[in-house]
């Protein structure tokens, strides 16, 4: 089962073409770039490639408005080099996600453009309109501060769209079945492509019912269901990573009870405690969040990130642990963004701190899920603030110390790389720090070798051990007959932590330290007295290295 199941113990990179390799000069990232790269990521470990919308797009949401679903945007190359893509990483075994981005359109689509001009347009269902300016059009804005409504009067109509996100974004009516139909022929045709599955955007939306006399939109959850039955007709082991930021009681509506929605989600309700335990040295909130989000059907999987092209999205947690997030993390207003979240990427957030950056990743190889990793960010790449919104974060990648920091031979890109101070491309970049043995990229290159070696995190139980810290995170997972303690200290002091890791068999009292010689005997009590170093952080095997034997099957 665990070959079968390939994102139950995955490691995924998420990247946008744009940003990481421009092969032909001309500033921006594409298809051919990347294919070269493919070694690079290869040699990190990485098992899967999701990659951010690259169809052919006006760009006004860095490609999350779609004009054409069936395309490869001629900035970043043609289908025929997205396909020898999908080829050279299916011949370095990784497979390749991508985003499917079907709440909406851009306004561009020719879609909307004819369901705009003619009222008898088969395309006029398939968005959503109004006669007049619903009551609540000025509520449900996802981008707050920069998005003024959600319905927005198209002079050509002479009617009102919705639209959840920006204006130049109209919502697909998924209620119709006609567009349901085409959502599963744009699946169908990137399938065919050779892609493993979709990281699908704004899930709750997509399945929310639309229109201008919804107040408290009800999700059609059984969509998710049909989603999930066609793709694995069509390749039976693909997968739906889906965007939902949802609170732990809809999880499994989700899931489904039966395991038979989305595959994959992306744990946000952890995510959040995460960011709070490191402002705050606190773990009990994350502890509490991950018994929150443990049921789910055995075949599923959380997603766990630390950050990604979006902002740091905090809006769940209460106010004050909101601000103790900001005033550890993003002080500055120029940092912050919708009200809600930190718009900078995690090194700066961190001082680029060695002993932090390492603390936060070790979490995210260590939380129960699949990790994602975001390109640059095994660099610690930084952010440019000067740029709007969240492009700050998404500058191109850091190659080298040449030019435009070997992204690219042009002399201008189409976001400026990082340059100069702590983080410009002359310091931090790929080459530098694959010379240095003791560098991050290494360091992730160890930790993801070793996480792969751990299939008790992707697959197993989980429950946290109390221990007599609170800034003390102590995780055990059990996986046929194997068990395995990880430890946190989210405090800047060392902490000396009491523990027992409860039943096990083989050799109970004994805890291997993978990542160091420093192994763990229980006393008479079966107790463990660990002490961690400030921001320290223990990964071990219970009962000796003999674990391979002892595996079982089931
Ligand atoms: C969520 C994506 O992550 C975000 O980048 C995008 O702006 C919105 N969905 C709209 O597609």
């Amino acid at each position: 089962m665990i070959s079968d199941l390939w994102y139950k113990n995955a490691v995924v990179y998420c990247l946008s073409v744009e940003s990481f390799m421009d092969s032909d000069g001309d500033g921006v990232g594409d298809f051919r770039g990347l294919t070269r790269r493919l070694d690079y990521l290869h040699g990190l470990g990485v098992t899967a490639v999701w990659l951010m919308p690259f169809q052919a797009s006006p760009g006004r949401d860095d490609g999350y408005d779609v004009s054409d679903f069936y395309s490869v945007d001629p900035r970043y190359g043609t289908l025929g080099d997205f396909v020898e893509f999908t080829h050279a990483a299916k011949q370095r075994g990784m497979r390749v996600l991508i985003d499917l981005v079907v709440n909406h359109t851009s306004d561009q689509h020719p879609w909307f453009q004819s369901a705009r001009s003619d009222p008898k347009s088969p395309y006029r269902d398939w968005y959503v309109w109004s006669d007049k300016k619903p009551k609540n059009a000025d509520q449900g804005m996802v981008f707050p501060g920069v998005q003024k409504t959600t319905w927005t009067r198209d002079p050509i109509a002479k009617k009102y769209y919705f639209h959840r996100f920006y204006e130049f974004q109209p919502d697909l009516n998924t209620s119709n079945p006609h567009v349901q139909a085409e959502i599963l022929r744009i699946m169908g045709f990137w399938i065919q492509l050779g892609v493993s599955g979709f990281r699908m955007d704004a899930v709750p939306f997509v399945i929310a019912e639309k229109g201008p006399d919804v107040s408290t939109p009800k999700e059609q959850f059984q969509m998710l269901r049909t989603f999930r039955e066609f793709l694995q007709w069509r390749k039976g082991d693909s997968v739906i990573l889906a965007e939902a930021n949802v609170l732990p009681d809809d999880d499994m509506k989700y899931f489904g009870v039966d395991g038979d929605r989305m595959q994959m989600m992306f744990n946000f309700h952890v995510n959040q405690r995460l960011f709070y335990g490191l402002a705050a040295a606190d773990a009990r909130p994350l502890a509490k969040a991950l018994k929150e989000t443990q049921s789910k059907y055995d075949t599923a999987q959380w997603g766990i990130f630390l950050r990604n092209h979006d902002e740091l999205d905090l809006g769940r947690l209460s106010p004050e642990q909101r601000q103790a997030v900001f005033d550890a993390f993003g002080p500055d207003k120029t940092m912050q963004l919708y009200d809600r979240g930190i718009r900078r990427r995690l090194a700066p957030m961190l001082d680029g701190d060695r002993r932090r950056l390492e603390l936060a990743y070790s979490l995210m190889f260590t939380l129960p899920g699949t990790p994602v990793l975001r390109y640059g960010d095994e660099i610690a790449m930084g952010d440019d603030l000067s740029l709007p919104e969240r492009n700050c974060a998404r500058t191109p990648m850091q190659w080298s110390s040449e030019k435009q920091g070997g992204f690219s031979k042009a002399d201008k890109t189409f976001l400026p790389v990082i340059s100069g101070g702590g983080f410009g491309f002359e310091t931090v970049n790929v080459a530098q720090q694959r010379r240095d043995p003791n560098s991050f990229l290494n360091w992730i290159e160890r930790i993801i070798r070793m996480r792969q070696e751990l299939p008790e995190i992707g697959w197993g139980d989980c429950v946290s051990l109390p221990t007599s810290d609170d800034a003390v995170l102590a995780l055990r997972y059990d996986w046929r007959n194997n068990a395995v303690v990880i430890l946190h200290n989210l405090a800047a002091e060392p902490k000396e932590v009491v523990f027992r890791v409860g039943p096990v068999d083989g050799e109970p009292g004994r805890l291997v330290d993978l990542l160091a010689q420093a192994h763990s005997e229980a006393d008479e009590d079966d107790r463990h007295r660990i002490v961690l170093e400030g921001y320290g952080y223990r990964w071990f095997r219970v009962g000796g290295l003999n674990y391979l034997l002892d595996r079982s099957d089931i």
